[in-house]
């Protein structure tokens, strides 16, 4: 495996399911730090750069859920990689305003920040998005909060006609040697083949355990499977489309608030790693992606050597984490109808980032001379599979909505589901949320219902 780290190409015979946080700190990098080893706390983050059109784009990752395997052909920034002679101007703001006291957090800190400042997919959104994935226990958020502002005040000032890294360059927020990184990387592409054996998409779910070692890992994202597209009739996303790019994409947006919905879906960090194969493949009764893409009645495309085929993704679960997927099976792509409908995604968590719903639903419908047609209610953490409500669908279609039908939906839906007690509440409490969930979505569109239910 060959990839640049820092300034350096690297070139390494480990195996490729190594958490690139532990080869990192392996090899003298001690600038990363290791919190939780689980995604949770951003002490770990290094920026990744990625050759696209002759631009590299830099996301901010945990390097404690990244396979080396994944970095293969990429640029690796550690904070040992951005630091010039003296403190840039990230640095200096936190300094400034008293942002850094153990010093344990703010390497990641200084990476998430440098992410959104060199990524211009990031300029729209809040700068408090970007460090969404880092904890800090000793020096309070306020004071980091007002050096991101303080920095993004300055850096708006930069002139970027020619491009942000060459502006940030030329502002010495990064080392010169950012502007050979696009012809290094040029050097050390290679065009990976698809084989046969473990699959890994975004690696948040697999790599979540530490040591994990994987024999054969076929990394998907590298192979292509991560676009979406759309034709006249429907709307394609890659299986290994990562959640951030879902997220954002222009396709989903035009038909729904697909950036908002799917905000508080863990954070930017894991969002721009983790995709929504590995959402469903994993079947985990509460993923949000399986969950909104259900209420879509999505269909999805299987590939096995050169056969294909196509199922409903509310027909692939077929009891606790047992899906309808023969062995070496790839789910290829997600697509759903290109028709505007209305959504409502609704998900109730301890915390409302770097956390797996309590509960969670989603409804699409359309409605049509004050009836409701085509209803989709999907609902996680309330029976062994992500569910599809199906007879709650059949009682809503064609129906007005009074508060008495949304009532009779949500006794009908409580008794199609089975929650159990477990560490995210008790099966009454699950039952209650499903109730209130399935209220929201029918007071979002109806306000007046809210004093009705
Ligand atoms: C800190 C943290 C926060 C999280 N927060 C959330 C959250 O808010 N909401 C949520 O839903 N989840 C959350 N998760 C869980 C996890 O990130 C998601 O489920 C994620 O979508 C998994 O995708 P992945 O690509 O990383 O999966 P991977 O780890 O790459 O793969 C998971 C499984 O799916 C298989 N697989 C992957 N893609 C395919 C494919 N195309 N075809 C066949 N098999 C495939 C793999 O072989 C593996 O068995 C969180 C995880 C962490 C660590
Ligand atoms: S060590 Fe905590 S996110 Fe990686
Ligand atoms: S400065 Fe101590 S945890 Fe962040």
């Amino acid at each position: 495996m060959k990839f640049i780290l820092n300034r350096e190409i690297m070139e390494t015979n480990e195996s490729p399911s190594l958490h690139t946080l532990d080869f990192l700190r392996k090899n003298g990098i001690k600038g990363v730090k290791e919190g939780c080893h689980e995604g949770d706390c951003g002490a770990c983050m290094v920026l990744v750069g990625e050759l696209k059109d002759d631009k590299v784009i830099y996301k901010a990752i945990n390097s404690c859920m990244l396979p080396l395997g994944k970095i293969t052909g990429k640029h690796v920034v550690t904070i040992e990689g951005l630091n010039l002679e003296k403190l840039n101007p990230v640095q200096q703001a936190i300094v400034d305003e008293g942002g850094s006291q153990c010093g344990f957090c703010t390497p990641g800190f200084v990476v998430a920040l440098m992410a959104y400042f060199m990524n211009e997919n990031l300029i729209n959104t809040d700068i408090i998005t970007a460090i969404e994935g880092n904890i800090c226990r000793c020096t309070g958020y306020k004071s980091i909060l007002r050096a991101a502002d303080s920095a993004n005040r300055k850096i708006a000032t930069l002139d970027y006609s020619k491009g942000r890294i060459s502006a940030l360059v030329s502002a010495e927020y990064l080392p010169s040697y950012f502007l050979e990184i696009p012809e290094m990387l040029k050097k050390i592409q290679i065009q990976p083949k698809l084989k046969k054996g473990t699959y890994i998409a975004g690696g948040t779910d697999l790599f979540v355990h530490r040591n994990i070692v994987i024999q054969d890992p076929v990394f998907l994202s590298e192979l292509g499977f991560d676009k979406i597209w759309s034709d006249d009739n429907y709307i394609f996303v890659g299986a290994a489309a990562d959640i951030e790019s879902i997220r954002i994409s222009n396709e989903l947006n035009t038909l729904f608030d697909t950036a908002s919905h799917l905000s508080n879906v863990s954070s930017l960090p894991i969002r721009q790693q983790a995709t929504i194969g590995g959402n469903v493949v994993n079947a985990s009764p509460i993923g949000d992606l399986t969950i909104y893409f259900l209420a879509l009645d999505a269909d999805i495309g299987l590939l096995l050597g050169e056969e294909r085929r196509i199922i409903k993704l509310k027909d692939l679960f077929k009891g606790y984490k047992i899906l309808d997927l023969e062995d070496g099976e790839i789910l290829e792509w997600f697509r759903i109808k290109n028709e505007k409908r209305i959504l409502s995604f609704e998900k109730v968590a301890k915390r409302m980032h770097m956390d797996i719903a309590s509960v969670n639903s989603a409804f699409s419908m359309k409605y049509k001379d004050n009836k409701i047609t085509e209803p989709h209610l999907s609902g996680g953490g309330i029976g062994p599979i992500p569910m599809y409500l199906e007879k709650t669908c059949q009682y809503l279609e064609d129906k007005e909505i009074t508060a008495d039908v949304v009532k009779e939906a949500a006794r009908i839906a409580d008794s199609e589901i089975s929650p159990i007690d477990d560490v995210r509440g008790t099966a009454r409490y699950k039952r209650l949320l499903l109730r209130q969930l399935i209220y929201a979505h029918f007071v979002k569109l109806v306000p007046e219902l809210e004093d009705l239910l």
